[in-house]
């Protein structure tokens, strides 16, 4: 890990990760907080239904959108390819739902909250938006049987497409109920698509019970859409953020409302846009805990970034160089973050926190 992302070693932090610290980074309790299930496609699984669906893709290709770092297409685009050739029916979408949760329970993820766009389902693959949900409510179900974790779904916005998708998602959201169907969340390219194009979508989430949350201050673009996302929209928590760092006034506000940043190590625009050398010194995550807001580590496109729940975690004490207390904090911000009950919420602080201590209490 310590070579793989962007060649800082981890004595630049004056700590080394030893073999405990891996296993204590795979051992803790985690919520995981944002995750995009198409991003979360296993390989072996790509390729069975890009065979079984007789999709235009080379296996050549296929494999090399499962490398880390550069990457000859986007993931954004794989994404894309997913909807057009690979995913034809719900068995599908509740196949990858499920292996997905079984991936994240192997790192103790004990409650996971991901994303999923439906208009890309309904429009591109032709499953129906009713099926669709079924599929994946079906698989957090079974999920929750065999690996004792809890998960809740966030249908997102393509931020890409009309706004008026996003409005006619909700309407169908709101016909087809479900405990684990939580909110709603806005995803794909920011660039040009600043939140206030969504306003009237998240005014009819709120207005018929849901959660939200947004993507924004990624890709480099601006904290305004950070701004925006809270005080138009009302989002219950922000992903990525990172541009919050260039507004230190808008921070402290953010820093004492308790927001909490689903934030992600391995994010690319970073990787690909700051020196190698210096990629985890400059990074902005490095310096929200210190303006004193809330962040939580996070994969979001675990497969296809390669990292796992463990090694997001891990990035943050090897390359960020939080300590263990951080990820103490960390991880109460992520139960804080969590859409679930108050008496669940309460419980998770106390159990986890317990364990947590157990379990630093044994590193070298
Ligand atoms: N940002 C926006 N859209 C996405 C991402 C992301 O990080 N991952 C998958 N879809
Ligand atoms: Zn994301």
């Amino acid at each position: 890990m310590n070579e793989t992302f962007g060649n800082v070693p981890a004595s630049r932090t004056g700590i080394s990760t030893t073999p405990a610290h891996r296993a204590f980074f795979k051992a803790i309790p985690k919520v995981e907080l944002h995750c995009h299930l198409l991003g979360a496609v296993r390989h072996e699984t790509f390729i069975a239904l890009a065979e079984k669906s007789h999709a235009p893709i080379e296996r050549a290709e296929i494999d090399a959108f499962y490398t880390r770092g550069e990457k000859p297409v986007g993931v954004l685009r794989v994404l894309r390819a997913l909807d057009e050739y690979l995913l034809t029916d719900a068995d599908d979408l509740r196949r990858i739902t499920y292996e997905y949760l079984e991936d994240a329970a192997a790192h103790n993820v004990r409650h996971a909250e991901f994303f999923w766009n439906p208009t890309g389902t309904v429009r591109v693959s032709k499953i129906e938006y009713g099926d669709a949900q079924a599929g994946i409510v079906a698989a957090i179900r079974d999920a929750s049987r065999d690996f004792g974790m809890s998960a809740l779904l966030i249908p997102s916005i393509d931020r890409e497409a009309d706004p008026d998708e996003a409005v006619t998602l909700v309407e169908w959201m709101k016909s087809h109920r479900a405990d684990e169907v939580a909110g709603i969340g806005v995803d794909y390219r920011e660039n040009d698509r600043p939140p206030e194009l969504f306003w009237k979508a998240y005014r009819n989430a709120r207005e018929a019970g849901f959660r939200t949350t947004a993507h924004a201050g990624e890709f480099g673009m601006p904290w305004r859409n950070v701004e925006t996302a809270v005080e138009l929209l009302k989002v219950d928590r922000v992903d990525h953020g990172y541009t919050i760092v260039d507004n230190p006034a808008l921070a402290a506000k953010y820093a004492a409302s308790g927001l909490v940043f689903t934030v992600v190590p391995t994010n690319s625009y970073y990787l690909r846009t700051l020196p190698p050398e210096k990629w985890a010194e400059l990074h902005p995550i490095r310096r929200m805990p210190g303006l004193g807001l809330k962040i939580h580590p996070n994969t979001d496109d675990p497969a296809l970034h390669k990292v796992n729940p463990s090694e997001a975690w891990e990035l943050m004490f090897s390359h960020f160089g939080f300590g263990i207390s951080d990820l103490r904090g960390f991880m109460l911000n992520g139960i804080d973050g969590a859409w679930v009950g108050n008496v669940t919420r309460d419980a998770w602080r106390v159990q986890w926190l317990n364990e947590f201590d157990a379990l630093a209490a044994q590193l070298p």
